[in-house]
């Protein structure tokens, strides 16, 4: 199967790099390899990303600019992962999807982090399983799926086993903000209601049982699907 991964900053470097979710993912991303699966992948920012913008908002630096910075906080985690990755994994973070897809083509694992201000991450993993034509796409969150609130902050919240693109269109809402917390960006959501890709959304618990998830069985996440 050919799918787009993206693994949240959150998950990735939450303060400091998770080194047992890295070490997780590398074990993973090995196994699906040698199941054949074609895979493609995006990491966020996390709080690397975030202490960078916030240090930029203070400087008074604008919007576009701590975006920029913010993408450069990405890299730095793509570039971690593909040398905790190695051979499997091309040699640096694809900055156009028409190479991550060649890198994939030739039997390699791309990993991008950002690409262009106004988004986050979760619109590159989008957009990358857009144009590569991958059959699913999965985000791992510090979430372990879509809420019907956030549920750091409403004790009430319930998690969803599935929601459609529209639904998750109204509960994300529409405005951008860098650095902005919402289970996804509006942007990936907007792709994923257009193009209908299938989406899941699982925690970082998951990460392990990614291989037999994708052979069918069951998962604690979200299924985005109309
Ligand atoms: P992230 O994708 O890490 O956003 O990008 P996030 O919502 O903080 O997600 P987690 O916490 O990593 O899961 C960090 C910031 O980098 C800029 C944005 O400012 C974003 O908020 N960015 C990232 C872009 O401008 N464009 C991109 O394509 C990616």
């Amino acid at each position: 199967m050919r799918i787009t991964i993206c693994f949240g900053g959150s998950i990735l470097v939450p303060g400091n790099p998770d080194l047992d979710c890295i070490r997780d993912i590398v074990r993973t991303v090995r196994e699906l390899k040698s199941r054949n699966h074609e895979v493609l992948i995006v990491v966020g920012g996390g709080e690397l990303a975030r202490v960078y913008i916030n240090a930029a908002r203070e400087l008074g630096i604008p919007g576009v600019d701590q975006d920029q910075i913010g993408i450069a906080a990405t890299r730095l985690n793509a570039q971690l992962l593909i040398a905790a990755l190695g051979d499997i994994a091309d040699p640096t973070p694809a900055t156009v999807f028409e190479k991550a897809v060649r890198a994939m083509l030739r039997g390699k694992v791309p990993i991008m982090g950002g690409t262009t201000p106004g988004q986050t991450t979760d619109a590159v993993a989008a957009m990358l399983a857009q144009v590569s034509k991958s059959e699913l796409l999965i985000f791992f969150t510090n979430v372990d799926g879509v809420y019907t609130a956030d549920p750091k902050l409403d004790p009430n919240a319930k998690k969803l086993d599935r929601i459609t693109p529209d639904e998750l269109a109204k509960l994300v809402g529409t405005e951008f903000k860098p650095g902005m917390k919402t289970i996804m960006d509006p942007v990936a959501v907007k792709i994923i209601q257009r193009s209908n890709i299938k989406t899941i959304v699982l925690g970082k618990h998951e990460i392990p049982r990614l291989p037999e998830i994708l052979n069918g069985a069951k998962h604690t996440g979200t299924l985005i699907a109309r």
